[in-house]
């Protein structure tokens, strides 16, 4: 299994090195090109999101053999982060375990994932 998130506020990074002892391997981390932090980065990467932009981004590929990709990401107005949508282009949905983490929706375009798990309104903290 490759672990791999993407995180604006850390909450997805905490949750996914917290899978990565569960399963002894590590969490890889998805960095998109464009900077989202801050007031103006939530307003730029919720309308980048509705109009399911693509990121370039860069992650250490997956290994050759490997089963399971889990996913950890955020949820952004309904949808993936648009470094996220390029990641889920580039290696197909059909291998990836997707675990969107949101404060309380759930992630609308789900098909042909090989897994869904939401995690909703947690405080991960
Ligand atoms: C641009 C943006 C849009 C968001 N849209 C939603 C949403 O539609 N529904 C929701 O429940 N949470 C939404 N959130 C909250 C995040 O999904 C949630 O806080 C997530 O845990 C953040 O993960 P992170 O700390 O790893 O970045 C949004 C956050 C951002 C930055």
């Amino acid at each position: 299994m490759n672990i791999y998130y993407y995180t604006r506020t850390n909450t997805c990074e905490r949750i996914a090195h917290g899978l990565a002892e569960k399963y002894q391997c590590q969490a890889r981390q998805i960095i998109g090109s464009i900077d989202y932090s801050g007031k103006t980065g939530f307003i730029r990467g919720g309308k980048a999101s509705i109009s399911k932009r693509e990121d370039p981004c860069i992650y250490k590929r997956p290994d050759e053999d490997v089963k399971n990709i889990l996913l950890v990401t955020p949820v952004w107005a309904g949808a993936l982060p648009p470094a996220v949508r390029t990641f889920v282009k580039e290696n197909g949905r059909e291998n990836i375990i997707l675990v969107p983490v949101s404060k309380g929706s759930k992630i609308k375009d789900r098909d042909g994932y090989k897994k869904v798990i939401d995690v909703v309104g947690g405080d991960y903290k």
